[in-house]
């Protein structure tokens, strides 16, 4: 499978669902750089088209083809958010946080009126887990919040997993925020809105990178053609 050209399928796709004058939550990654990519058309001829985007580089790429970048007040209606994932099961259910957005795009994807996620056809999965779940926490007393994400993750039928801290040669992760990313190697996550649940109940913990019931529809995409899953 040609993973690439499934991504620049698929945002040139999600591109369809964007009207004149609409506020997008842009997300964050390769496939929803794509996305973004497929704007600039649309950008170029005046299409008045603004963005609240889940990242820093995401940010840059917007502002560089001509999208107005806003920062969102409580008047603000996103009109629709558009994001990658790196698992999604066939409830729509999600695991995403990948490059460390999470918290950033799960906040775009809530406030957003429409949720579309766009995908190539590898990370369509018959149960989330076993790409290894993000979550962000809190620096301080980082230590203690991964204690306790091992007691609940123990609880939750996860004894002895994976749990670790994410560095990139030799420097520890940080959000956008901020914050510290902890990969947690579950396997296989029957119920990921329990587990979500439960993680974000521990102080330190600010959020999870499993987004259940959100995802109005996923595009999937390879070389040969898109397929649309949707409530
Ligand atoms: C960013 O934090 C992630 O949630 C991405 O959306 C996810 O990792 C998918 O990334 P790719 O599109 O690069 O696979």
């Amino acid at each position: 499978m040609d993973r690439q050209a499934g991504k620049k399928r698929a945002g040139e796709e999600a591109a369809k669902y964007v009207e004149r004058g609409m506020t997008l939550g842009l997300g964050t990654g390769s496939t929803a750089r794509c996305f973004v990519d497929a704007l600039a058309g649309k950008a170029a001829d005046g299409w008045g088209l603004r963005g609240v985007p889940t990242s820093e580089e995401t940010r840059r790429q917007a502002e560089a083809i001509g999208i107005e970048i806003i920062i969102p007040d409580e008047t603000t209606v996103i009109d629709l958010a558009v994001d990658g994932t790196d698992e999604a099961d066939p409830q729509r259910n999600l695991i995403k946080g990948g490059g460390a957005a999470l918290l950033r795009e799960k906040i775009v994807a809530n406030a957003a009126r429409r949720f579309i996620v766009i995908a190539d056809k590898s990370k369509r999965v018959a149960a989330l887990g076993a790409f290894a779940l993000p979550i962000e926490i809190e620096p301080f007393g980082w230590a203690l919040t991964v204690r306790n994400i091992r007691a609940v993750l123990a609880s939750a039928g996860f004894d002895g997993v994976g749990v670790e801290l994410r560095a990139r040669e030799g420097e520890v992760v940080k959000s956008d925020g901020g914050h510290l990313i902890i990969d947690c190697a579950l396997g296989r996550i029957d119920n990921p809105a329990n587990l979500d649940r439960a993680l974000k109940a521990i102080p330190g913990v600010i959020e999870t990178g499993l987004f259940c019931g959100m995802a109005d529809m996923i595009i999937y995409a390879d070389e040969t053609g898109v397929s649309i899953d949707q409530a």
